[in-house]
Protein backbone atom coordinates (compact mmCIF):
# COMPACT_ATOMS: atom_id res chain seq x y z
CA UNK A 1 0.00 0.00 0.00
CA UNK A 2 1.62 3.50 -0.92
CA UNK A 3 0.64 6.62 0.91
CA UNK A 4 1.68 9.81 -1.13
CA UNK A 5 2.76 12.31 1.56
CA UNK A 6 -0.25 14.52 1.23
CA UNK A 7 1.53 18.58 0.22
CA UNK A 8 -2.17 20.81 0.88
CA UNK A 9 -1.55 21.43 4.65
CA UNK A 10 -4.93 23.83 4.70
CA UNK A 11 -4.05 23.39 8.69
CA UNK A 12 -2.91 20.67 10.02
CA UNK A 13 -6.15 19.29 11.13
CA UNK A 14 -7.45 19.77 7.18
CA UNK A 15 -6.23 17.57 5.19
CA UNK A 16 -8.94 15.49 2.78
CA UNK A 17 -9.63 12.89 5.47
CA UNK A 18 -12.95 12.50 4.79
CA UNK A 19 -13.26 9.00 2.97
CA UNK A 20 -15.75 8.38 0.39
CA UNK A 21 -17.82 5.39 -1.28
CA UNK A 22 -14.77 5.46 -3.91
CA UNK A 23 -12.32 6.09 -1.56
CA UNK A 24 -12.23 3.17 1.30
CA UNK A 25 -8.59 2.87 1.47
CA UNK A 26 -6.88 5.12 3.96
CA UNK A 27 -3.72 4.48 4.86
CA UNK A 28 -1.62 6.87 7.11
CA UNK A 29 0.97 8.89 6.23
CA UNK A 30 3.51 11.42 7.91
CA UNK A 31 2.27 14.30 9.86
CA UNK A 32 1.99 17.91 8.11
CA UNK A 33 4.99 19.03 10.40
CA UNK A 34 7.02 16.32 9.15
CA UNK A 35 5.64 17.42 5.32
CA UNK A 36 6.58 20.63 6.22
CA UNK A 37 10.44 20.02 7.41
CA UNK A 38 10.49 18.46 3.89
CA UNK A 39 10.01 15.05 5.01
CA UNK A 40 8.43 13.68 2.25
CA UNK A 41 8.59 10.02 2.66
CA UNK A 42 6.21 6.27 1.17
CA UNK A 43 5.21 4.27 3.87
CA UNK A 44 2.43 2.42 5.07
CA UNK A 45 2.64 3.35 9.37
CA UNK A 46 4.05 6.22 10.82
CA UNK A 47 6.18 3.46 12.85
CA UNK A 48 7.86 2.59 9.75
CA UNK A 49 9.46 5.93 9.58
CA UNK A 50 11.43 4.79 12.21
CA UNK A 51 12.12 1.41 11.02
CA UNK A 52 12.80 2.97 7.84
CA UNK A 53 15.61 5.58 9.11
CA UNK A 54 16.79 4.20 12.34
CA UNK A 55 18.76 7.15 13.65
CA UNK A 56 15.37 9.61 12.70
CA UNK A 57 13.89 8.91 16.13
CA UNK A 58 16.52 11.09 17.70
CA UNK A 59 16.70 13.26 14.96
CA UNK A 60 13.48 14.61 15.13
CA UNK A 61 12.49 16.86 17.89
CA UNK A 62 9.58 14.73 20.49
CA UNK A 63 7.43 18.19 20.19
CA UNK A 64 7.18 17.16 16.42
CA UNK A 65 3.91 15.43 16.68
CA UNK A 66 2.05 13.09 14.72
CA UNK A 67 -0.40 16.24 14.77
CA UNK A 68 -2.81 15.84 11.48
CA UNK A 69 -3.88 11.73 11.69
CA UNK A 70 -4.11 12.30 8.12
CA UNK A 71 -5.15 9.94 6.20
CA UNK A 72 -4.72 10.21 2.24
CA UNK A 73 -7.40 10.81 0.13
CA UNK A 74 -7.30 10.34 -3.70
CA UNK A 75 -9.80 12.14 -5.79
CA UNK A 76 -11.10 10.29 -8.71
CA UNK A 77 -12.28 12.78 -10.78
CA UNK A 78 -16.24 12.34 -9.69
CA UNK A 79 -16.05 14.18 -6.04
CA UNK A 80 -16.78 17.89 -5.26
CA UNK A 81 -14.19 19.01 -3.59
CA UNK A 82 -15.32 21.74 -1.19
CA UNK A 83 -12.74 21.62 1.17
CA UNK A 84 -9.04 23.17 0.68
CA UNK A 85 -10.39 26.43 -0.54
CA UNK A 86 -8.93 26.28 -4.04
CA UNK A 87 -10.80 27.74 -7.05
CA UNK A 88 -13.41 25.71 -8.69
CA UNK A 89 -13.31 27.39 -11.67
CA UNK A 90 -9.39 26.64 -12.64
CA UNK A 91 -6.79 28.44 -13.02
CA UNK A 92 -6.48 31.96 -14.12
CA UNK A 93 -5.18 31.23 -17.15
CA UNK A 94 -6.04 32.06 -20.54
CA UNK A 95 -6.58 28.33 -22.01
CA UNK A 96 -7.44 27.22 -24.93
CA UNK A 97 -10.42 24.06 -24.49
CA UNK A 98 -7.65 21.29 -24.31
CA UNK A 99 -6.15 23.03 -21.11
CA UNK A 100 -3.39 24.28 -23.28
CA UNK A 101 -1.95 28.04 -22.38
CA UNK A 102 -2.24 29.80 -25.21
CA UNK A 103 -0.10 33.08 -26.07
CA UNK A 104 1.32 32.92 -23.50
CA UNK A 105 3.87 35.18 -22.36
CA UNK A 106 6.94 35.25 -20.13
CA UNK A 107 8.19 38.58 -21.13
CA UNK A 108 8.35 40.92 -17.91
CA UNK A 109 8.59 43.78 -20.36
CA UNK A 110 5.70 43.05 -21.77
CA UNK A 111 4.01 41.94 -18.66
CA UNK A 112 5.05 45.58 -16.96
CA UNK A 113 4.13 47.37 -19.92
CA UNK A 114 0.82 45.55 -20.15
CA UNK A 115 1.17 44.29 -24.02
CA UNK A 116 2.09 40.28 -23.40
CA UNK A 117 0.78 38.72 -26.07
CA UNK A 118 3.61 37.10 -27.47
CA UNK A 119 3.83 32.52 -28.54
CA UNK A 120 5.86 32.30 -25.57
CA UNK A 121 4.88 29.01 -23.22
CA UNK A 122 6.33 27.21 -20.34
CA UNK A 123 10.01 26.83 -21.83
CA UNK A 124 10.71 22.91 -21.55
CA UNK A 125 14.00 23.35 -23.57
CA UNK A 126 15.62 25.56 -20.42
CA UNK A 127 14.78 22.46 -17.59
CA UNK A 128 18.52 21.33 -17.51
CA UNK A 129 19.30 24.35 -15.96
CA UNK A 130 18.30 25.63 -12.84
CA UNK A 131 15.93 28.30 -12.25
CA UNK A 132 16.62 32.42 -11.25
CA UNK A 133 17.33 32.52 -7.33
CA UNK A 134 16.09 36.20 -7.63
CA UNK A 135 13.07 35.99 -9.67
CA UNK A 136 13.14 39.90 -10.48
CA UNK A 137 10.37 39.47 -13.19
CA UNK A 138 8.20 37.84 -11.07
CA UNK A 139 8.48 40.27 -8.62
CA UNK A 140 8.07 43.39 -10.83
CA UNK A 141 4.76 41.88 -12.12
CA UNK A 142 3.50 41.38 -8.39
CA UNK A 143 4.71 44.95 -7.50
CA UNK A 144 2.25 45.94 -10.75
CA UNK A 145 -0.38 44.34 -9.27
CA UNK A 146 -0.11 45.65 -6.20
CA UNK A 147 1.06 48.95 -6.49
CA UNK A 148 -2.68 50.22 -6.36
CA UNK A 149 -1.75 53.71 -4.68
CA UNK A 150 -4.74 53.76 -2.42
CA UNK A 151 -3.04 53.03 1.32
CA UNK A 152 0.32 54.58 -0.01
CA UNK A 153 1.49 56.83 -2.48
CA UNK A 154 4.56 55.51 -2.73
CA UNK A 155 5.48 52.29 -4.87
CA UNK A 156 7.16 48.94 -4.18
CA UNK A 157 9.50 47.63 -6.20
CA UNK A 158 10.82 43.75 -6.18
CA UNK A 159 13.66 44.84 -3.59
CA UNK A 160 9.85 44.48 -1.27
CA UNK A 161 9.53 40.49 -2.42
CA UNK A 162 10.25 37.42 -0.85
CA UNK A 163 8.86 34.38 -3.32
CA UNK A 164 8.31 30.99 -2.39
CA UNK A 165 6.84 27.38 -2.54
CA UNK A 166 3.61 28.79 -1.86
CA UNK A 167 2.95 31.38 1.54
CA UNK A 168 3.17 28.73 3.40
CA UNK A 169 7.23 28.61 2.67
CA UNK A 170 6.88 32.53 4.17
CA UNK A 171 4.96 31.19 7.33
CA UNK A 172 8.08 28.81 8.19
CA UNK A 173 10.66 31.27 7.13
CA UNK A 174 9.54 34.58 8.99
CA UNK A 175 10.02 32.31 12.08
CA UNK A 176 13.11 30.60 11.23
CA UNK A 177 14.42 34.71 10.63
CA UNK A 178 12.87 36.30 13.72
CA UNK A 179 12.75 33.77 16.44
CA UNK A 180 15.37 31.79 18.07
CA UNK A 181 13.78 28.07 18.87
CA UNK A 182 13.00 27.29 22.35
CA UNK A 183 13.22 31.46 23.69
CA UNK A 184 10.99 33.58 21.29
CA UNK A 185 7.50 33.33 21.12
CA UNK A 186 5.24 34.12 18.02
CA UNK A 187 1.05 35.26 18.30
CA UNK A 188 -1.88 34.18 16.71
CA UNK A 189 -5.29 34.63 16.54
CA UNK A 190 -7.75 31.74 16.95
CA UNK A 191 -9.79 30.44 14.96
CA UNK A 192 -7.18 30.79 12.19
CA UNK A 193 -4.76 29.08 9.97
CA UNK A 194 -3.48 25.72 11.32
CA UNK A 195 -0.24 25.95 9.70
CA UNK A 196 1.06 29.02 11.77
CA UNK A 197 1.34 26.85 14.76
CA UNK A 198 2.60 23.72 12.74
CA UNK A 199 5.12 26.44 11.83
CA UNK A 200 5.83 27.32 15.03
CA UNK A 201 6.21 23.74 16.11
CA UNK A 202 8.70 22.42 13.67
CA UNK A 203 10.31 25.49 14.70
CA UNK A 204 10.56 24.70 18.75
CA UNK A 205 8.38 28.15 19.07
CA UNK A 206 6.11 29.03 21.32
CA UNK A 207 2.63 30.54 20.28
CA UNK A 208 0.26 32.74 22.35
CA UNK A 209 -2.96 32.82 21.59
CA UNK A 210 -5.05 36.56 21.42
CA UNK A 211 -8.89 35.05 20.10
CA UNK A 212 -10.62 36.79 17.68
CA UNK A 213 -13.83 38.32 19.01
CA UNK A 214 -16.43 35.39 18.02
CA UNK A 215 -19.67 37.84 19.10
CA UNK A 216 -18.44 40.27 16.84
CA UNK A 217 -17.70 38.78 13.48
CA UNK A 218 -14.39 37.02 14.32
CA UNK A 219 -13.51 40.72 14.59
CA UNK A 220 -9.37 41.40 15.32
CA UNK A 221 -8.75 42.69 19.43
CA UNK A 222 -5.66 44.84 18.80
CA UNK A 223 -6.19 46.41 21.93
CA UNK A 224 -5.52 42.95 23.78
CA UNK A 225 -3.22 42.06 21.13
CA UNK A 226 -0.74 45.19 22.32
CA UNK A 227 -1.24 43.99 25.82
CA UNK A 228 0.32 41.15 25.35
CA UNK A 229 2.80 42.80 23.32
CA UNK A 230 3.57 44.64 25.97
CA UNK A 231 3.41 42.18 28.78
CA UNK A 232 5.85 39.82 26.59
CA UNK A 233 8.83 40.85 25.17
CA UNK A 234 9.59 37.72 23.87
CA UNK A 235 6.59 37.84 20.97
CA UNK A 236 8.73 38.19 17.61
CA UNK A 237 5.82 37.85 14.93
CA UNK A 238 1.90 38.38 15.30
CA UNK A 239 0.28 36.45 12.74
CA UNK A 240 -3.08 38.30 11.43
CA UNK A 241 -5.05 36.16 8.89
CA UNK A 242 -6.94 38.73 6.89
CA UNK A 243 -9.38 37.40 5.16
CA UNK A 244 -9.36 35.29 8.04
CA UNK A 245 -9.80 31.51 7.75
CA UNK A 246 -11.99 29.80 9.11
CA UNK A 247 -13.78 33.33 9.55
CA UNK A 248 -13.93 34.85 6.21
CA UNK A 249 -13.51 38.23 7.87
CA UNK A 250 -11.45 41.30 6.44
CA UNK A 251 -9.55 42.78 9.28
CA UNK A 252 -10.07 46.35 9.51
CA UNK A 253 -7.21 48.13 8.22
CA UNK A 254 -7.26 50.64 11.81
CA UNK A 255 -7.13 47.42 13.65
CA UNK A 256 -3.91 46.15 11.85
CA UNK A 257 -2.11 49.97 12.16
CA UNK A 258 -3.05 50.00 16.19
CA UNK A 259 -1.06 46.44 16.58
CA UNK A 260 2.02 48.44 13.87
CA UNK A 261 2.13 51.49 16.27
CA UNK A 262 2.59 49.94 19.38
CA UNK A 263 5.05 52.03 21.23
CA UNK A 264 7.32 49.94 22.36
CA UNK A 265 6.97 46.27 20.71
CA UNK A 266 9.96 45.36 18.71
CA UNK A 267 8.27 43.19 16.40
CA UNK A 268 6.88 41.96 13.01
CA UNK A 269 3.23 42.28 12.31
CA UNK A 270 2.68 39.34 9.46
CA UNK A 271 -0.68 40.02 7.07
CA UNK A 272 -1.67 37.02 5.30
CA UNK A 273 -3.87 38.00 2.45
CA UNK A 274 -4.45 34.34 1.47
CA UNK A 275 -7.99 34.72 0.40
CA UNK A 276 -7.44 39.13 -0.06
CA UNK A 277 -8.45 39.07 -4.29
CA UNK A 278 -11.93 37.79 -3.24
CA UNK A 279 -12.40 40.88 -0.40
CA UNK A 280 -13.30 44.37 -1.98
CA UNK A 281 -11.17 45.82 -4.30
CA UNK A 282 -7.91 47.77 -3.55
CA UNK A 283 -8.40 45.74 -0.02
CA UNK A 284 -4.80 44.21 -0.02
CA UNK A 285 -2.60 46.17 1.83
CA UNK A 286 0.78 44.86 -0.16
CA UNK A 287 1.77 48.46 -0.72
CA UNK A 288 1.38 49.28 3.01
CA UNK A 289 5.00 47.77 3.63
CA UNK A 290 6.41 51.00 1.68
CA UNK A 291 5.23 52.94 4.50
CA UNK A 292 5.56 50.30 7.66
CA UNK A 293 9.04 48.48 7.92
CA UNK A 294 7.32 46.13 10.28
CA UNK A 295 4.97 44.44 8.40
CA UNK A 296 4.70 41.95 6.18
CA UNK A 297 2.54 40.96 4.06
CA UNK A 298 1.76 37.48 2.52
CA UNK A 299 -0.10 36.64 -0.30
CA UNK A 300 -0.06 33.21 -2.71
CA UNK A 301 -1.35 32.84 -6.32
CA UNK A 302 -3.34 29.30 -4.99
CA UNK A 303 -6.99 30.92 -4.40
CA UNK A 304 -7.97 33.98 -6.70
CA UNK A 305 -5.82 32.53 -9.35
CA UNK A 306 -6.21 29.14 -9.34
CA UNK A 307 -2.94 27.87 -9.10
CA UNK A 308 -2.24 25.92 -6.06
CA UNK A 309 -0.57 23.50 -8.10
CA UNK A 310 2.62 25.51 -9.32
CA UNK A 311 3.20 26.72 -5.53
CA UNK A 312 3.86 30.37 -5.80
CA UNK A 313 3.26 32.35 -2.49
CA UNK A 314 5.11 35.81 -2.12
CA UNK A 315 5.92 38.20 1.35
CA UNK A 316 5.87 42.07 0.39
CA UNK A 317 8.40 43.27 3.62
CA UNK A 318 10.55 46.41 3.99
CA UNK A 319 13.85 45.85 1.66
CA UNK A 320 15.92 44.74 4.17
CA UNK A 321 13.48 42.26 5.86
CA UNK A 322 13.08 40.83 2.14
CA UNK A 323 16.46 40.21 2.30
CA UNK A 324 16.31 38.48 5.29
CA UNK A 325 13.70 36.22 3.80
CA UNK A 326 15.95 35.65 0.93
CA UNK A 327 18.96 34.85 2.61
CA UNK A 328 17.41 31.83 4.65
CA UNK A 329 15.56 30.40 1.65
CA UNK A 330 16.90 27.80 -0.58
CA UNK A 331 18.88 29.23 -3.82
CA UNK A 332 16.68 27.89 -6.15
CA UNK A 333 13.27 27.58 -4.56
CA UNK A 334 11.06 28.41 -7.01
CA UNK A 335 10.97 26.01 -10.03
CA UNK A 336 11.48 27.36 -13.86
CA UNK A 337 7.80 26.20 -15.06
CA UNK A 338 6.06 27.60 -11.72
CA UNK A 339 7.79 31.29 -12.19
CA UNK A 340 7.13 31.11 -15.97
CA UNK A 341 3.52 30.24 -15.70
CA UNK A 342 3.10 32.62 -12.64
CA UNK A 343 4.96 35.67 -14.52
CA UNK A 344 2.39 34.85 -17.24
CA UNK A 345 -0.88 34.27 -14.83
CA UNK A 346 0.21 37.98 -14.36
CA UNK A 347 -0.45 39.52 -18.00
CA UNK A 348 -3.60 41.15 -18.86
CA UNK A 349 -5.58 38.60 -19.97
CA UNK A 350 -4.76 36.05 -18.13
CA UNK A 351 -5.38 38.56 -15.26
CA UNK A 352 -8.85 38.93 -16.87
CA UNK A 353 -9.21 35.57 -17.16
CA UNK A 354 -9.10 35.03 -13.31
CA UNK A 355 -11.01 38.17 -12.60
CA UNK A 356 -14.07 36.27 -14.29
CA UNK A 357 -13.73 33.42 -12.24
CA UNK A 358 -13.64 35.16 -8.72
CA UNK A 359 -17.13 36.95 -10.23
CA UNK A 360 -18.32 33.68 -11.03
CA UNK A 361 -17.30 32.55 -7.47
CA UNK A 362 -18.55 35.52 -5.71
CA UNK A 363 -21.74 34.75 -7.39
CA UNK A 364 -21.98 31.21 -6.02
CA UNK A 365 -20.89 32.83 -2.89
CA UNK A 366 -24.10 34.73 -2.70
CA UNK A 367 -26.23 31.91 -4.11
CA UNK A 368 -25.18 29.84 -0.76
CA UNK A 369 -25.45 32.83 1.79
CA UNK A 370 -28.89 33.45 0.48
CA UNK A 371 -30.18 29.63 -0.01
CA UNK A 372 -28.11 27.51 2.88
CA UNK A 373 -30.43 29.36 5.59
CA UNK A 374 -33.16 27.85 4.07
CA UNK A 375 -32.27 24.17 4.94
CA UNK A 376 -33.71 22.79 8.01
CA UNK A 377 -30.74 22.46 10.16
CA UNK A 378 -28.66 25.10 8.80
CA UNK A 379 -28.28 27.87 11.92
CA UNK A 380 -26.18 31.54 11.39
CA UNK A 381 -23.53 32.10 9.33
CA UNK A 382 -20.17 32.96 11.64
CA UNK A 383 -17.85 35.04 10.15
CA UNK A 384 -18.09 37.46 6.88
CA UNK A 385 -18.13 36.93 3.46
CA UNK A 386 -14.61 38.12 2.00
CA UNK A 387 -13.49 34.48 0.96
CA UNK A 388 -13.91 31.89 -1.43
CA UNK A 389 -15.60 29.19 1.72
CA UNK A 390 -18.16 30.24 3.73
CA UNK A 391 -18.68 29.35 7.97
CA UNK A 392 -22.01 27.65 8.49
CA UNK A 393 -23.05 26.09 12.05
CA UNK A 394 -25.26 23.18 11.81
CA UNK A 395 -28.38 22.60 14.67
CA UNK A 396 -29.56 19.78 16.78
CA UNK A 397 -32.97 20.42 15.12
CA UNK A 398 -34.71 21.06 12.04
CA UNK A 399 -36.03 24.45 13.52
CA UNK A 400 -35.05 26.46 16.03
CA UNK A 401 -31.95 24.18 17.49
CA UNK A 402 -28.80 25.48 18.71
CA UNK A 403 -25.15 25.21 17.16
CA UNK A 404 -24.07 20.99 17.15
CA UNK A 405 -20.79 19.25 16.85
CA UNK A 406 -22.26 15.99 16.73
CA UNK A 407 -24.32 16.76 13.82
CA UNK A 408 -21.66 18.40 12.33
CA UNK A 409 -19.66 16.30 12.03
CA UNK A 410 -22.56 13.63 10.81
CA UNK A 411 -22.91 16.05 8.10
CA UNK A 412 -19.33 16.07 7.09
CA UNK A 413 -19.41 12.27 7.08
CA UNK A 414 -22.44 11.71 5.15
CA UNK A 415 -21.71 14.29 2.58
CA UNK A 416 -17.96 12.84 2.29
CA UNK A 417 -19.31 8.60 2.21
CA UNK A 418 -22.58 8.26 0.53
CA UNK A 419 -22.53 11.44 -1.48
CA UNK A 420 -19.25 12.52 -3.04
CA UNK A 421 -19.18 15.41 -1.26
CA UNK A 422 -16.04 16.94 0.85
CA UNK A 423 -16.47 20.02 3.03
CA UNK A 424 -14.44 20.92 6.24
CA UNK A 425 -15.44 19.80 9.82
CA UNK A 426 -14.77 23.08 11.89
CA UNK A 427 -16.79 22.82 14.81
CA UNK A 428 -13.60 22.58 17.20
CA UNK A 429 -12.14 25.65 16.23
CA UNK A 430 -12.31 28.25 18.92
CA UNK A 431 -15.89 30.33 18.95
CA UNK A 432 -17.45 27.63 15.96
CA UNK A 433 -18.94 25.31 17.90
CA UNK A 434 -21.70 23.18 14.92
CA UNK A 435 -19.48 24.79 12.01
CA UNK A 436 -18.71 23.42 9.05
CA UNK A 437 -16.39 25.33 6.29
CA UNK A 438 -17.32 25.17 3.08
CA UNK A 439 -15.64 26.21 0.40
CA UNK A 440 -17.96 28.03 -2.64
CA UNK A 441 -17.99 25.55 -5.93
CA UNK A 442 -18.99 26.34 -9.27
CA UNK A 443 -22.75 26.65 -10.19
CA UNK A 444 -23.05 22.69 -10.84
CA UNK A 445 -21.32 21.84 -7.23
CA UNK A 446 -23.13 24.38 -5.46
CA UNK A 447 -26.65 22.87 -6.69
CA UNK A 448 -25.52 19.43 -5.85
CA UNK A 449 -24.16 20.71 -2.45
CA UNK A 450 -27.73 22.39 -2.09
CA UNK A 451 -29.47 19.03 -2.63
CA UNK A 452 -27.37 16.80 -0.84
CA UNK A 453 -27.12 18.45 2.63
CA UNK A 454 -30.74 19.17 2.57
CA UNK A 455 -30.84 14.97 2.36
CA UNK A 456 -28.26 14.60 4.90
CA UNK A 457 -29.75 16.37 7.11
CA UNK A 458 -33.51 15.33 6.95
CA UNK A 459 -31.91 11.67 7.27
CA UNK A 460 -30.29 12.79 10.35
CA UNK A 461 -33.34 14.53 11.99
CA UNK A 462 -34.89 11.17 11.09
CA UNK A 463 -32.33 9.32 13.36
CA UNK A 464 -31.42 6.68 9.71
CA UNK A 465 -28.36 5.26 10.46
CA UNK A 466 -27.24 6.95 13.75
CA UNK A 467 -27.10 7.20 16.96
CA UNK A 468 -29.76 9.97 17.27
CA UNK A 469 -28.99 13.71 16.90
CA UNK A 470 -26.98 14.33 20.33
CA UNK A 471 -25.33 10.86 20.49
CA UNK A 472 -22.61 10.53 18.04
CA UNK A 473 -22.51 7.40 16.12
CA UNK A 474 -18.76 6.04 17.26
CA UNK A 475 -17.70 6.37 13.60
CA UNK A 476 -18.24 9.92 13.72
CA UNK A 477 -16.65 10.05 17.30
CA UNK A 478 -13.34 8.24 16.19
CA UNK A 479 -13.58 10.90 12.62
CA UNK A 480 -14.25 13.80 14.89
CA UNK A 481 -10.81 13.69 16.78
CA UNK A 482 -8.95 12.50 13.41
CA UNK A 483 -9.69 15.94 11.67
CA UNK A 484 -9.69 18.01 14.57
CA UNK A 485 -5.76 19.16 15.99
C1 LIG B 1 -4.86 31.60 5.32
C2 LIG B 1 -3.95 30.80 4.45
N1 LIG B 1 -2.70 31.20 4.31
C3 LIG B 1 -1.83 30.53 3.54
C4 LIG B 1 -2.23 29.37 2.90
C5 LIG B 1 -1.20 28.61 2.14
O1 LIG B 1 -1.27 28.85 0.82
P1 LIG B 1 -0.16 28.34 -0.18
O2 LIG B 1 -0.86 27.41 -1.10
O3 LIG B 1 0.33 29.58 -0.85
O4 LIG B 1 0.93 27.68 0.61
C6 LIG B 1 -3.53 28.92 3.00
C7 LIG B 1 -3.97 27.70 2.33
O5 LIG B 1 -5.04 27.20 2.46
C8 LIG B 1 -4.43 29.64 3.82
O6 LIG B 1 -5.70 29.25 4.01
Amino acid sequence: MQAQAWSDVDSCSEDRSASTNRQKNRVSCPSSALEAIGLCVVLAKPEDLFTKFPTMSEAIQVNVEWCSKSSEYKDDGTNILLDANENAYGPGLALSPDGKLVNGSASSTAVANGTADSNTEVDLLGLNRYPDPHQHELKAGLCALRNTHTHTTKDITPDNLFVGVGSDEAIDALIRCFCVPGKDKMLTCPPTYGMYGVSAQVNDVAVVHVPLDAANDFALQPALINERLTADPAIKLVYICSPGNPTATLVAKHAVQQVLEHPTWNGIVVLDEAYIDFAAPDASLAEWVADWPNLVVMQTLSKAFGLAGIRLGAAFAAPNVAQLLNNVKAPYNVASPTAQLARQALAPKHLAVMRANREKIVRQRERLVAELPRVPGVGRFRGGTDSNFVLVEMLDAPQGGKPDNGVAVKVYEALAETKGVVVRFRGKELGCEGCLRITVGTEAEVDRFLEEIRVVLADIFRGKGQTGVNGTSTEAQKRETEVVT
